[in-house]
Order: structure tokens, then C-alpha cells, then sequence
């Protein structure tokens, strides 16, 4: 007989959660103004908000933890992190920040200035609204295949060489300060992109003179999908296919709060002194001396084992296996979600969900709210609410696909929770034809409005 899937870890300290009734649910989501970021945590019974500095540190972490160096300048937590970076990903620079976001806000702060075209795939909202905020446009060049959810295309987070193309063709280098590459390309369902296509971009970009930046926040998850998925990486150990990765690029910015299974954390890496040496000035003013940036020695520390343990093989099949265990819950009983399955979270098509629900009335987080009211479960949307105004005309962007986003967070729940989850959202299914009226906004930002926005039913 084959053995069957085992988690390769077991658990030493435990948490408790708290499930709740409908009617309670019902209050504290009304309340909430139908934004499931305004919910306590105590009002959630089972967390895939995010899978962002939610996950389950290990022994070997939290004793790291304790080894912390503190000083300010020259931190011994500082080169254990260092020294990690450097194996895994070739850069000799880098600059620690709080979170990704940071390491955004540092970087595009040397290298965006207004008027400026950064193409990538799908941007990630942060990455966007740092790129907009400067008064620069994201171009997005995903592959077509990242919108056919059904289709069995191996790598959805690919750039389209030919759209990349036109965009480098048709404005002057100057420009174009960096090419982004996500990955995996949390914004069409945590996809990878394949070797291939990143030595291509690479290829292209030094043709044209531009650097290539990775936003890397689930780079081992790639490597995973690498291995699983690209002819001639299949017994290639996943550390070795991580360093062919970032040979293709000439910086990163990180968010350790994924990939590097940390609660806060982020990183700058570069290739070239003369980019470090520009964005050098913007983290000390904004993040902290370059030596400790937005973190503690602990937390550097704990990132700096996060990091190996991350791109460890059975820690990762273990975690993306059940991923797509929960992705296979919903697909065998027809509900239709992005496939081949991401690596950090299953992507439900709201759109077919609930087909009667009108775009412009959320749909995405109309079936989030329908969610969390049958099971607690807290999900989020990547969809109209998510892609905000457009800048200059103030007209909701409607994106192609509105998502239904389930992110697990790494070594924290087990398959019996995953069967929950996809047992409520099944319920929901087969009540869909009931749910005929989604939500209108109430109040909403300027920028990055699905944080803060509140809602009604509509
Ligand atoms: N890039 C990607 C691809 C991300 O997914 C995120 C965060 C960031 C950058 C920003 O990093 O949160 O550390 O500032 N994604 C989280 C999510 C928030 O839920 O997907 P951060």
C-alpha cells in the first residue's frame, strides 16, 4: 500500500480558537460594516484572511529568538541574516525593513519617480499603490491563461514576453526604472512563473538596459511548483533551484512574513552596490539603520532559520499539498477555483459562484460575507473592492475575475480544519440561488480601500 500524506512535523504548543452561532456571526458582521478586516479575531473561527505573518514559528526559531543580538550597529543577528540571504539568493547586499511593503517603499523611493512605467506581473496591491502613490503606472503583462480558471496551464504567473515587449518598445528606457517579477504571482492565485520565463525576462530586460527586481514574498513555494512542474528540475534540490532564480535577477524586495514563516519581517536584496547604495539613504530615514532596518535581532534571527526551513522539501510538500487538499474538497463537488491549485492559498471563482450577484455589488465579498456567516471561516476578497478607483478618472476598476481568496497559514492548521472549511463553503454553494443581493459602500479611501471600507447590504 502507499503511505499516505503526513504533515512533517508534529505540534508541541497549541492555541485555542473559538467557534460561534449564526446569530452572533450575523451582529458582529453587520457591525463590522461587511468588511471582514473590521472582525476581532475572537469573532473568527478559523483564520485564511492571509497566509502573512500568520504562520507557526518552529523549536528551532523561537530558541534563534532567544539569541538575538540587539545592538544597534553590527548586529551579530544582522550577519546570521545576512549570511542566509547571501547562500539562498546570491545577493552580497541587503537591507532589512518591517514588512514588504517597506521594502517597497524604500526601494521604489530610489528608483520610481512620477511618470514612470513598471511592468510586471499583476502587481501586487501594496506594490501598486507604491507605484501609484509616486505617480507611476503598473503595466500588467500576465500571461492570458492566469484568467482561464479551469484551464490546466502549469505556470499562471508567467510574463507575456510580447506584451513585456510592447511595453519596453514603446517607452524610453528611462522610464522603466525595473521590470517586477512576483513570485508566485499572488494576484492570479499564488501561480508560479517557470524558470524558463524568468531567464527570458531577464534575457529581454538586458536587451533594453533595465534591471529585473523579484518580489519574492513566496519564492520557496515557486521553486516547489518549479521542481513539481518544469521538465529537468524534477530531483533538483529546491535550495538549488531558489539560487537559478534569483541568478535571473538583479534585486528582490521580500516580505519575510510568508516564504520566510516569520510574523514580521522584510528584506531588501541587490546585486549592485551602486542600488544599495541609493536606497541606503531612504531606509535609514524611513526604517532604521541599515544594519537593523524595520527589526529586532530576534526577529532577524528567527528569519535567518525561517529561511532554510522554508525552502526545505517536505516542509513544503507538506504545506502545499494541503493547499491543494482543500482546493480538491471544492473542485470534486463542482465549485470552480483557480487550477492547477496555487501554493499559498485556493482562489474561488465568485463570479461563477454566484453568477446573479451584479459585479458592481461586490461579488467577492459578498460570498466572503456569506462564508464567515455559515462557518466563522474569514476569507478575503481579490477583486473590485481590492483594485480600487482608477487614479485619474475615479470609476471602479473592474477586474476580470473576482476572487474568493482561502489563505492558509503555514504549519498552523491541520486537514480536519481544512475539511471545515470547504464543508461551510460547500453549504454555501448549495444555497447559492438564495443569495441574489450583494453589498454597496458606505465610506472608502482614496487608496487601498478594502482595508478600511465599510459596506451595506445592497
Ligand atoms: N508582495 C506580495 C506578493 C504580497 O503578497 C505582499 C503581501 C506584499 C508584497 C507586501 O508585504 O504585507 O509584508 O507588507 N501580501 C499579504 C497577503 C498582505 O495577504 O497576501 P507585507
Amino acid at each position: 500500500m502507499d503511505l499516505p500524506f503526513a504533515e512533517s512535523y508534529k505540534i508541541k504548543v497549541v492555541e485555542s480558537i473559538k467557534k460561534s452561532t449564526r446569530a452572533e456571526r450575523e451582529q458582529w458582521i453587520q457591525a463590522a460594516g461587511y468588511n471582514l478586516f473590521n472582525l476581532r479575531s475572537d469573532q473568527v473561527f478559523i483564520d485564511l484572511l492571509t497566509d502573512s505573518g500568520t504562520g507557526a514559528m518552529s523549536d528551532k526559531q523561537w530558541a534563534a529568538l532567544m539569541q538575538g543580538d540587539e545592538s544597534y550597529a553590527g548586529a551579530s543577528s544582522y550577519y546570521n541574516l545576512k549570511e542566509a540571504i547571501r547562500d539562498l539568493t546570491g545577493f552580497e547586499y541587503f537591507l532589512p525593513t518591517h514588512q514588504g511593503r517597506a521594502a517597497e517603499n524604500v526601494l521604489f523611493s530610489a528608483l520610481i519617480k512620477k511618470g514612470d512605467i513598471i511592468p510586471g506581473n499583476a502587481h501586487f496591491d501594496t506594490t501598486k499603490g507604491h507605484i501609484e502613490f509616486r505617480h507611476a503606472s503598473a503595466v500588467d503583462c500576465t500571461v492570458d491563461e492566469a484568467n482561464h480558471t479551469e484551464t490546466n496551464f502549469p505556470f499562471k504567473g508567467n510574463l507575456d514576453l510580447e506584451k513585456l515587449e510592447t511595453v519596453l518598445k514603446k517607452y524610453p528606457k528611462e522610464k522603466i526604472p525595473l521590470i517586477i517579477v512576483t513570485v508566485t504571482c499572488n494576484s492570479t492565485g499564488g501561480q508560479p512563473v517557470s524558470m524558463e520565463n524568468m531567464k527570458a525576462v531577464k534575457a529581454m530586460a538586458d536587451q533594453y538596459g533595465i534591471p529585473v527586481f523579484f518580489d519574492a514574498a513566496r519564492f520557496a513555494e515557486n521553486a516547489y511548483f518549479i521542481r513539481e512542474r518544469e521538465k529537468g528540475y524534477e530531483n533538483k534540490n529546491i535550495r538549488d533551484i531558489v539560487r537559478e532564480m534569483f541568478s535571473y535577477a538583479d534585486g528582490m524586495t521580500m516580505s519575510s512574513k510568508k516564504d520566510g514563516i516569520v510574523n514580521m519581517g522584510g528584506f531588501i536584496g541587490f546585486r549592485h552596490q551602486d542600488d544599495f547604495d541609493k536606497a541606503t539613504q531612504f531606509n535609514i530615514l524611513f526604517e532604521g539603520y541599515i544594519t537593523y532596518g524595520g527589526m529586532s535581532g530576534r526577529d532577524m534571527n528567527a528569519l535567518a532559520v525561517g529561511l532554510y526551513e522554508g525552502t526545505e522539501y517536505d516542509y513544503l510538500n507538506t504545506r502545499i499539498s494541503q493547499v491543494a487538499y482543500l482546493g480538491e474538497r471544492l473542485r470534486e463537488k463542482g465549485i470552480a477555483v483557480q487550477y492547477p491549485y496555487g501554493g499559498h492559498a485556493i482562489f474561488v471563482d465568485a463570479k461563477a459562484f454566484l453568477p446573479q450577484v451584479p459585479q458592481e455589488e461586490y461579488v467577492a465579498q459578498t460570498l466572503a460575507v456569506e462564508l464567515y456567516l455559515e462557518g466563522g471561516v474569514r476569507s478575503v476578497e481579490i477583486g473590485t473592492l481590492l483594485a480600487d478607483r482608477d487614479p485619474v478618472t475615479g470609476e471602479n476598476r473592474y477586474p476580470e475575475k473576482e476572487w474568493l481568496r482561502l489563505a492558509v497559514p503555514r504549519r498552523v492548521y491541520t486537514n480536519n480544519h481544512m475539511d471545515y472549511i470547504a464543508a461551510a463553503l460547500i453549504n454555501v454553494f448549495e444555497r447559492r440561488d438564495s443569495i441574489t443581493k450583494g453589498l454597496r459602500i458606505v465610506k472608502e479611501a482614496p487608496l487601498l480601500r478594502h482595508f478600511t471600507v465599510e459596506l451595506e447590504k445592497a
